[in-house]
Parts: structure tokens; sequence; C-alpha cells
């Protein structure tokens, strides 16, 4: 072989390489991440727009994933706040549903605290936090669930109806982020590419 042809050989590994590495599109990004989580359809939806900039980064799946939770939890705790000052609710439910606002406030505090501890990790912290994280987030869940719990709808009341749609929505949301942020657990701080 002579050098050109060597030198060829070289260029066109080179390109066979790059082509693959740019291949992989944001669309691969995202089902990738989301490949671990149970609500898959929602996770691809809720978190498509990270595809770019989080790629095979752990540490910013898990971030976006429990930013966009705590997004969904205030929107839906500000709801239940206003429906609570309304006070159309009656028996069980009015009670189901003023217990659904402390635990709201609790699963944004527990969000809250996650995503600042995902916002600050480092290499060196990483093994002493993660362990919060999964609770706080698992927390989360837990409070919703509780929530979801409080109320009985066997008269197929419209707004409670419409109250336990809106919480098992932000369920799903919670049960993706605590996926990915187990997935991030057990991976670590992966070398970003
Ligand atoms: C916010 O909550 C309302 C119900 O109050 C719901 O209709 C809407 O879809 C929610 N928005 C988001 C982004 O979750
Ligand atoms: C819950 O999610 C479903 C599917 O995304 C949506 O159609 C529905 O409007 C949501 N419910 C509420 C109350 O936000």
């Amino acid at each position: 072989m002579s050098l050109v042809d060597v030198l060829l050989m070289f260029v066109f590994t080179l390109l066979l390489t790059l082509h693959s590495c740019l291949a992989e599109t944001g669309g691969d990004y995202v089902r990738d991440a989301c490949s671990v989580t149970k609500y898959q359809d929602i996770c691809i939806r809720s978190l498509a727009s990270f595809a770019n900039t989080a790629r095979q980064d752990p540490v910013l799946w898990a971030r976006a994933s429990v930013s966009v939770t705590l997004s969904e939890a205030t929107n839906a705790s500000q709801y239940l706040t206003k429906l609570g000052k309304r006070n159309s609710m009656r028996g069980r439910n009015r009670i189901a549903l003023s217990d659904c606002i402390d635990c709201f406030q609790d699963a944004r505090d527990n969000l809250h605290d996650s995503l600042n501890v995902l916002r600050s990790l480092t290499r060196e912290t990483f093994d002493g936090k993660i362990g919060d994280v999964t609770t706080w987030v698992s927390g989360a869940l837990t409070d919703q669930d509780t929530c979801l719990g409080g109320f009985d709808n066997v008269h197929n009341i419209r707004q409670v109806a419409l109250v336990q749609n809106l919480v098992t929505n932000v369920t799903y949301v919670t049960s993706n982020a605590l996926a990915l942020v187990n997935k991030l657990a057990t991976t670590g701080m992966v070398l970003r590419a």
C-alpha cells in the first residue's frame, strides 16, 4: 500500500466516524434517555426540547426531568389552592383537597431541594448527595399518591374527576423523573462527550 492509500483510508475512516456521530439526532437522545421510564410517550413529549443540550449526560436528563416535574407540580398546586378557596367540595373530598394542598407543598419543597442539588453536583459531592435526591423525588411521588388516595368519587363529581386527572398526570412525570434520577444514581457522573 502506498502512502496515499493509507492516507485515503484514514480520511475515509474519519468521515465514517464523524457521520455516525452526527447521525445521532435529538430524537435518538431523548428516546434513549426515556427508555428507563414507565411513561415513555409522556417522557419523550415533555423532555424533547432538552435533547440537544442533554444528549447522553445523565445529570442533565435528571435535572431536566425534575425541573419539568417541579413546574407541573407548581401548576397543579396553584390550581388546588384556587379550588380550595372556592370551597365547593363537600365532606370527605373537602378534607382530601385540603390534605392535597399540604401534600403538594411538601412535594414542591422536595423537588426544589432536589433540583438545587442536581444543579450543583460535582464528582466529589456525588456519592454523598445523590441518595438525598432519590429520597426526595420518591417522597414527592408518595405525597402525590397520598393526595390521590384521599378522594372518593363514587358519585363521579366532575370537579373531583378533574383533580384526580390533574394529579395523576403529575404522578406520571414524577415517576419518570424518579426513573431518570435512579438511572443517574447507578451510572454516576460519566464523562461528557
Ligand atoms: C396547568 O394546570 C391546568 C389546570 O389548572 C391544566 O389545564 C394545564 O394543562 C396545566 N398546564 C401544564 C403545563 O401542566
Ligand atoms: C392529563 O393528560 C392528558 C394526556 O396528556 C390530557 O389529555 C389531559 O388534559 C390532562 N388532564 C389535566 C386535568 O390536565
